[in-house]
Parts: C-alpha cells; sequence; structure tokens
C-alpha cells in the first residue's frame, strides 16, 4: 500500500455557506483524506452530509472556505495563469447525477460530447472531431447513429452514457460522478456503473464515486468514505468497512441495506445513530485516527482504545 501514489490530498478541506448569517451552514467541515492514483474512492452518507460539496470544492467549482486540496503535489485552490487553470479544467471531469438536466437540450448529441474537444482545440479538423465522437459513442455502448440526435430522444442511462462520453472526450484523469446512477432505474444502475468500472479499469482513470448508500458504492469501490454533517466519520477499504464497521454511523447505514436472503432479512435489526450516544466530555478532542492501518475512525482516545481492541 506504501508504494501507491497520491494523486489527490484533501487536507482539512472546510466549506462553509452564509458564513456569519444565522443560517450559516458547515457543509465540509474540516475533512482530510487522500485519493490513490488509479483507485475508485467511494463517498457517502445520507442527504445533505456534505458529499456534492465536498467533490464540488475538490473540482473548484467553490472556493474553499479553508484547508487545501493538492493535487499532483499542486494546490487546487492556488493562483494560476490561465493555462494553469485549462490544464487543471481537463483533468479533473465531473459526471453529474441528473441526465436530463445535465445535457443542453438544444444541442446534438455530437456537440455535447464535443464540447470539451473544441475547448481544449484536441481535434485536427472537424473529420477528426467526428471520429472521436464516433469513438466516444461506441466506448459508452452507443453508437454513431446517435451523433445526429437530441438529448430527448434518449432514455435516462442513455443519457448518463452520453455524459460519460462527454466526461471521457478530454482525457481526464480525474472523475468526480456525484450520484451518477441514483436517478436511474434499478434495473439499468447495474449497467452504468459496470460501464464506469471497467472504463477506470481500461483508462486507468481515478474517480470519486459518490452515492447515498452503502449498497451502490460495494461493487465499485476500493475504498469507502462515510461522511455525516460535513465530517468524514470513518474510511477504509470497502471489504473492511464491510466486515469492521467501527463508527456507530457506519454501522447504521449498513444496518439499512436489505439482505437477499429472506429469514435474515426477516430478522434485520435497523440500528438508528443518535450522536449524543458518544457522551463526548467537554473539550475531549475528537480526532480522525488511524485505528488500524488504512482503516480512520473520527473519535476520541476513549473510543480509539476501544476500536483498536475491537479490531485484534
Ligand atoms: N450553494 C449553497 N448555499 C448554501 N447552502 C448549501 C449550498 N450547497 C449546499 N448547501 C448545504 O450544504 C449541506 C450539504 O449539501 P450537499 O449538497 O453537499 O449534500 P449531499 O451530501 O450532496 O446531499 P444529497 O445526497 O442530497 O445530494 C446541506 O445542508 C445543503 O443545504
Ligand atoms: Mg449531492
Amino acid at each position: 500500500m506504501g508504494e501507491r501514489k497520491k494523486l489527490l490530498e484533501i487536507r482539512n478541506l472546510k466549506q462553509y455557506f452564509n458564513v456569519g448569517k444565522p443560517n450559516e451552514v458547515r457543509a465540509v467541515d474540516n475533512v482530510s483524506f487522500d485519493i490513490y492514483k488509479g483507485e475508485v474512492l467511494g463517498l457517502v452518507g445520507e442527504s445533505g452530509c456534505g458529499k456534492s460539496t465536498t467533490g464540488r470544492t475538490i473540482i473548484r467549482l467553490y472556493d474553499a472556505t479553508g484547508g487545501e486540496v493538492l493535487y499532483d503535489g499542486v494546490n487546487v485552490h492556488g493562483k494560476k495563469t490561465k493555462k494553469e487553470l485549462k490544464q487543471f479544467n481537463r483533468k479533473m471531469q465531473m459526471i453529474f447525477q441528473d441526465p436530463y438536466a445535465s445535457l443542453n437540450p438544444r444541442l446534438k448529441i455530437a456537440d455535447v460530447i464535443a464540447e470539451g474537444i473544441d475547448i481544449h482545440g484536441l481535434a485536427k479538423s472537424k473529420e477528426d472531431r467526428m471520429n472521436k465522437v464516433y469513438e466516444l459513442l461506441e466506448t459508452v455502448g452507443l453508437n454513431r447513429e446517435h451523433a445526429n440526435r437530441y438529448p430527448h430522444e434518449f432514455s435516462g442511462g442513455q443519457r448518463q452514457r452520453i455524459g460519460i462520453a462527454r466526461a471521457l472526450a478530454v482525457d481526464p484523469e480525474f472523475i468526480i460522478a456525484d450520484e451518477p446512477i441514483s436517478a436511474l432505474d434499478v434495473s439499468i444502475q447495474a449497467q452504468v456503473v459496470n460501464l464506469m468500472k471497467k472504463l477506470q479499469k481500461e483508462k486507468g482513470l481515478t474517480y470519486l464515486f459518490i452515492a447515498h448508500d452503502l449498497s451502490m458504492v460495494k461493487y465499485i469501490s476500493d475504498r469507502i468514505g462515510v461522511m455525516y454533517f460535513g465530517k468524514m466519520v470513518e474510511l477504509a477499504p470497502a471489504e473492511e468497512l464491510y466486515r469492521n464497521p467501527l463508527h456507530p454511523y457506519t454501522q447504521s447505514l449498513l444496518s439499512a441495506i436489505p439482505v437477499p436472503d429472506p429469514i435474515s432479512e426477516r430478522t434485520r435489526k435497523r440500528k438508528t445513530y443518535n450522536p449524543a450516544d458518544h457522551n463526548y466530555e467537554e473539550n475531549e478532542p475528537v480526532e480522525f485516527r488511524e485505528v488500524t492501518p488504512g482503516h480512520f475512525v473520527l473519535c476520541s482516545e476513549k473510543e480509539f482504545r476501544k476500536y483498536q481492541s475491537q479490531s485484534k
């Protein structure tokens, strides 16, 4: 694990909205984690916990309130020349939740997909541009006849494939997929996840894959981070997180996943998480601590020792 290269280092990231006003929201509150090159990091947590804001701040859609994001060692939020900004915009791409709202309805699919190719001057000629579009359509399981159609002529799953093709058009290294399958029919979700997984392997891509429950990210993620109210409460390799969830919030998320076996499903107990159960003393430091190698939990010193003995 030690030799893996860090593509992103997120350090004490903060994103507050309406600072100083009564409606101040600490959407991302002192979050630190790394994303290794070539991995899929799943990010889960209930609605409003700050997943999208984390992704959007990493990709610079928002200025950070505090902390930093290093991409290949370079501060994403630092001062940059136009050329450097353009390079960043090319390396990092985003795939959105709503395939209906994220494609411009007035553009033909070819122009939707080629937008980045045009911005970054990646085609040598009109013909080269169209060939790239055709290839991308085929890469995502559509075909070249689709190039001249408009977004409304496609299903949700097809539109999400178009969104993926558009992201891939600029040959990115890092893709933030913000609930890319949540708006899709359950029967289509697996197809789109499989496609994303295949492309990630083939192209050596790095993903931050956002979802709100743990059942969706299990299959695609190498590691999983769990967020609760703006904080990262647990981060571990995917298997470890399912096998040995330590934070009570993670345990409650896992208990919410239905199990395929009807007998265990009938006896499945839903755990609820109550933050007051931690019973922290005033001023007791609660930190993101590494319980076993690669398994981090937001906890007090006392909890840390308990988690360590549980993990032996
Ligand atoms: N532009 C904004 N201005 C003010 N508050 C915001 C803004 N964007 C998000 N928030 C708030 O920040 C918090 C985190 O929102 P965010 O969209 O990141 O959550 P999420 O985990 O992505 O939720 P979901 O699963 O519903 O997509 C929420 O309380 C939200 O209301
Ligand atoms: Mg979101």
